[in-house]
């Protein structure tokens, strides 16, 4: 991923945003509210790493992306100042194909080699958890429905 990815990424952003099934979705300005634009807004610096999905085309279909959140910017998966937090979405006609995993294992390997562990935040309901659980994320906390989730990560 790289700056030049920005527009997709806060596309993924609104596509990461849990809808429990029934409800009706969101506003597309939701992602402008500072708790949430934070995780994407001036993409790009030193510590933002990700990666994009594409197909044979080069057209983008999901996004799995860290940005270090400390201090008064702590986002909603918040463990520590040194464990950035994870952002991930795929587009909803490709969901289910094992691209999410794919994305997830790629950056589990890749962020190794800066950190020693990830963090994110997932509703309680949200059937993403058993992806994350199968991927090696611990429950370390809970805040209102949402689950705050870490993965160690081995060195290479
Ligand atoms: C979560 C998400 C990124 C996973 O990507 P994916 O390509 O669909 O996932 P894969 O095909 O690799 O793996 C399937 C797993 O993804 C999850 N999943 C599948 N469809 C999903 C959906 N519509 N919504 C949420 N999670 C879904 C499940 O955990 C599933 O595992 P299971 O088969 O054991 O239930 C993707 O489904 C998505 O964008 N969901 C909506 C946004 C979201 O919930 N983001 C996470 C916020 S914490």
């Amino acid at each position: 991923m790289t700056p030049a990815d920005q527009s997709f990424l806060w596309e993924m952003l609104y596509q990461s945003l849990y809808v429990p099934q029934g409800n009706a979705p969101f506003e597309r300005d939701v992602v402008k509210h500072p708790d949430i634009a934070k995780y994407v807004k001036e993409w790009g610096r030193e510590d933002d790493s990700g990666f994009v999905a594409i197909d044979e085309n080069n057209r983008p279909l999901g996004a799995v992306w860290l940005r270090l959140l400390k201090d008064e910017e702590r986002g909603f998966g918040y463990v520590d100042n040194r464990t950035p937090e994870l952002g991930i979405a795929v587009l909803p006609e490709y969901r289910g194909k094992g691209i999410g995993a794919g994305l997830l294992s790629r950056l589990i390997e890749a962020a190794a080699d800066s950190y020693e562990s990830i963090s994110l935040s997932v509703a309680a309901e949200n059937p993403a958890l058993r992806l994350y659980q199968r991927l090696g994320f611990k429950e370390v906390g809970r805040c209102a429905g949402s689950i705050t989730m870490r993965r160690k990560l081995e060195p290479r």
